[in-house]
């Protein structure tokens, strides 16, 4: 760790020992993933044991997340069944003003089709926001076998909309992405994979309200190897104390209660972002907050 000029306490992780990984005690690793593993730690059988232990956490953390999801997804779903009975009633009142045989004048009748179009429009609207999350939900779980061009725009939206539940009411997202942000090639679930632990790191680090903000734009790389994709994701939380900032890429450790973080996000996001070609930083000054910095290759 170093400090920069500014006395802000920089910490610049650019690679992750894989063993380190491994050797953390968690339940999402069975005794024979983690034997197989540590002995082939430096071989080649080590990359399918990488690939089973993101996708593991991957499953794990949607698993913490689903609670909230079927939450957001049961809000909609109410909205659309109650106006399917408001719809019922309005079906009923037309056929009874029918049968009655007398006349129906314009403006009962318009009443009446002004009501039926506000509830579809609204059961439009609910359908729209179920199919989003269903969408993030099947392409969060989606186990991508080769690398795709990917929008991270996308990926961002796909994240927020699974991470929504644990946001709302409670903290403000400021997003801040760049027009003309280039494409990468890589895993999106993946990377809504290290998003999600961001956003959720975030989350829990704020007590009571605060505010996130996340940006996504394109730079030339330091190195000349051309351009880059920088996100940002900072909140206003209590920051990272310096002992603590040491081992947050360590895996197992975590500061948090048992059943909340099992210490597994960072060290696996920075596996994840090995396999981009990327890396993560981190700034944090106690009591202001915390940023945290992912710079992947542009395409
Ligand atoms: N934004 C943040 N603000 C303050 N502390 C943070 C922040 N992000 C991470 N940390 C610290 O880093 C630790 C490690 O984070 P990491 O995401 O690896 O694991 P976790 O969140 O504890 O558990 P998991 O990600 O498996 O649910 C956290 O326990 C927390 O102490
Ligand atoms: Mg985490």
């Amino acid at each position: 760790m170093d400090r920069d000029a500014a006395g802000v306490k920089v910490t610049s992780v650019l690679s992750h020992a894989w063993g380190g990984m491994i050797r953390a005690s968690t339940d999402l690793v069975s005794e024979q993933q983690k034997n197989a593993a540590t002995a082939g730690a430096q071989d080649e059988a080590e990359a399918p044991q990488a690939q089973d232990l993101v996708e593991a956490e991957k499953m794990a953390t949607l698993g913490r997340l689903l609670a909230g999801i079927a939450h957001e997804i049961n809000t909609p779903l109410g909205a659309v069944r109650s106006n399917n009975d408001m719809l019922d009633k309005a079906i009923e009142k037309f056929e009874a003003m029918v049968e009655s045989g007398g006349e129906i004048s314009d403006r009962k009748l318009r009443r009446l089709l002004s009501t039926i179009h506000n509830l579809t429009e609204t059961n439009a609207t609910a359908l729209d926001r179920i199919t989003r999350i269903v969408t993030g939900l099947k392409r969060y779980a989606h186990r991508n076998l080769e690398k795709q061009n990917v929008d991270l725009r996308d990926v961002l939206e796909m994240t927020l909309t699974l991470v929504h539940h644990e946001l709302k009411y409670r903290i403000e997202v400021h997003q801040h992405v760049s027009a003309d942000l280039p494409r990468i090639s890589g895993y999106p679930s993946q990377l809504s994979q290290v998003l999600t632990n961001l956003l959720v790191n975030a989350a829990q680090a704020i007590q009571g309200k605060g505010r996130i903000d996340i940006s996504m734009a394109a730079r030339d790389a330091d190195d000349g190897s051309g351009r880059e994709v920088v996100i940002t994701v900072s909140d206003d939380g209590p920051g990272i104390p310096d002992d603590v900032m040491q081992r947050i890429f360590e895996a197992g450790f975590t500061t948090k209660p048992e059943g909340v973080g099992s210490g597994l996000g960072l060290a696996i996001s920075m596996e994840i972002l090995q396999r981009h070609g990327g890396r993560m930083e981190v700034e944090s000054e106690p009591g202001k907050g915390a940023t945290f910095r992912v710079i992947l290759p542009a395409l």
